[in-house]
């Protein structure tokens, strides 16, 4: 029975035994797994970080640097301290979104990599002087993806308001901007041609827009500049595309004030802002042309012509310019075209090209003074002209403006005769030529205005008659 009573004994010493064992192995594993664990969790969240101020390569601007590593991923950022709150603020919340991109798409993947992910932000400033600053933020970030990603962000801004100056705001009017947007998507397109070549025009069209381009950096101080993410505007495998758009190439449209502190260009003088070519002319059109002022009447001639919405052009001497640039400035003001009648009423034909130009020259120059509009139109005194003097023209950007209808006012100073003489040559297209130094010929034109408009036609200036001109062509009429 003692036996009976042990054996159970016996057999109940190894089963517990083989309890304590099991619990013994149970509680190592869970001491281990959780040791594991924690050593998974440190290495994947133990982040070493640092942040460092100091001097940037550029003037009166320090650089943040932050930089975190652990064994799942590295970061290391620079972020700009330009001396405008806004500004920093802008960069800092382009770059942080990057950031935190980044950090969305690895925590996705929720493993430890076999070598840490990567991302290296950093800035350029392409361009600063005291009123703008461009700023360039490039982010690349690399988790083990297909490609890694390559961010850019780019402004220019204002330096004291800390607002971004836009694209559209360099242009004068639309036209400026839809050349550039031709141009960027033409420098896309050739990039993209250089690496193979997969982009339509189609495709261009759609990818560089009018808000791909809305802001932009100024570029080794001449060029328009633009850093497109890569896979923005082209193929992920194309890159960073770096677009550089000459600003002399779209100088005519720029803003002068903005485009001489932002780019380092030599502006030419602003050519006439002609009125487009008026869709009722020639047929419907005649052009009005009053030579050898401005005068003391010409203030009165405008007022005519402005009450009764008719316009006109005058071919000035340069030394009434230069008398008179109040005058010649309201009558650009009002519409009117102003043209170049050389400085001396020379008869160009008899003179030197050098004193052609000379002539021409110091018209323009009167012109330029009083008007800031360098002129496009020349009238040679008494119609004296040929192919010598047309070539002169050519190379100071002037076409010759002859005419169809001579009203002779100059000789017979009567306002009657004059307004007659002006009505009857009006057909379609005629340039009828009078002078405004004679009142006589002032005092006709609201006689003139009057019969012709009778007739059906418009007064307008010579570039609404003719359109486009071309320097160094002689235009009799518009046919
Ligand atoms: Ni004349």
């Amino acid at each position: 029975m003692k036996q009976t009573k042990r054996q159970p004994r016996r057999q109940s010493h190894p089963f517990r035994r083989r309890i304590i064992t099991l619990s013994t192995l149970a509680l190592l594993l869970l001491i281990g797994l959780s040791g594991f664990v924690y050593y998974q969790y440190k290495t994947q969240h133990t982040v070493s970080r640092e942040d460092v101020t100091g001097d940037s390569k550029y003037k009166n601007i320090t650089s943040t640097t932050k930089k975190e590593s652990s064994s799942v991923y590295t970061l290391t950022v620079e972020y700009p301290n330009t001396g405008n709150q806004k500004i920093d603020q802008t960069a800092r919340a382009a770059i942080d979104q990057d950031v935190s991109d980044y950090r969305g798409s690895f925590d996705a993947k929720g493993s430890v990599p076999a070598t840490p992910f990567v991302f290296h932000g950093s800035y350029q400033v392409p361009f600063m002087n005291d009123a703008y600053l461009s700023l360039v933020v490039t982010d690349m970030y690399d988790v083990h993806g297909a490609h890694p990603a390559q961010l850019s962000h780019f402004w220019t801004f204002d330096r004291k308001t800390g607002e971004t100056i836009s694209t559209s705001q360099l242009f004068k009017n639309n036209k400026g901007s839809e050349a550039l947007l031709a141009a960027v998507r033409a420098a896309v397109k050739s990039y993209d041609a250089n690496k193979g070549g997969v982009l339509t025009d189609a495709d261009v069209a759609e990818t560089v827009t009018a808000d791909a381009i809305a802001d932009f950096v100024v570029m080794d101080a001449n060029d328009i500049g633009f850093e497109f993410a890569s896979g923005s505007v082209a193929p992920e495998s194309d890159g960073v595309i770096s677009v550089k758009i000459p600003a002399k190439t779209l100088i005519s449209e720029l803003k002068p004030e903005l485009a001489k502190s932002l780019f380092d260009v030599e502006l030419p003088v602003a050519e006439q802002p002609t009125a487009a070519h008026d869709a009722d002319c020639p047929a419907k059109c005649v052009a009005l042309t009053f030579d050898d002022g401005p005068g003391r009447y010409t203030e009165q001639l405008l007022t005519t012509l402005s009450q009764n919405h008719a316009h006109a052009t005058f071919f000035t001497l340069g030394p009434n310019v230069a008398a008179n640039p109040s005058t010649v400035k309201h009558a650009i003001e009002l519409g009117n075209e102003v043209g170049n009648h050389t400085w001396s009423h020379a008869q160009l034909s008899t003179l030197s090209d050098a004193q052609v130009m000379l002539e021409i020259e110091r018209t323009n120059n009167a012109l330029v003074a009083a008007t800031g509009v360098k002129p496009t139109l020349l009238r040679p005194p008494y119609g004296d002209a040929n192919a010598r003097v047309y070539a002169d023209a050519q190379k100071e950007g002037l076409a010759a403006i002859q005419w169809s209808v001579d009203t002779r006012d100059w000789q017979d100073r009567n306002s009657d005769i004059v307004c007659t003489r002006a009505v009857s040559g009006a057909r379609p297209g005629a340039i009828i030529l009078m002078h405004d130094i004679h009142p006589t010929t002032v005092n006709a034109i609201p006689c003139v205005i009057k019969s012709i408009s009778a007739l059906g036609y418009k007064m307008v200036t010579i570039h609404q008659l003719l359109g486009d001109t071309q320097p160094g062509k002689v235009y009799f009429s518009a046919k």
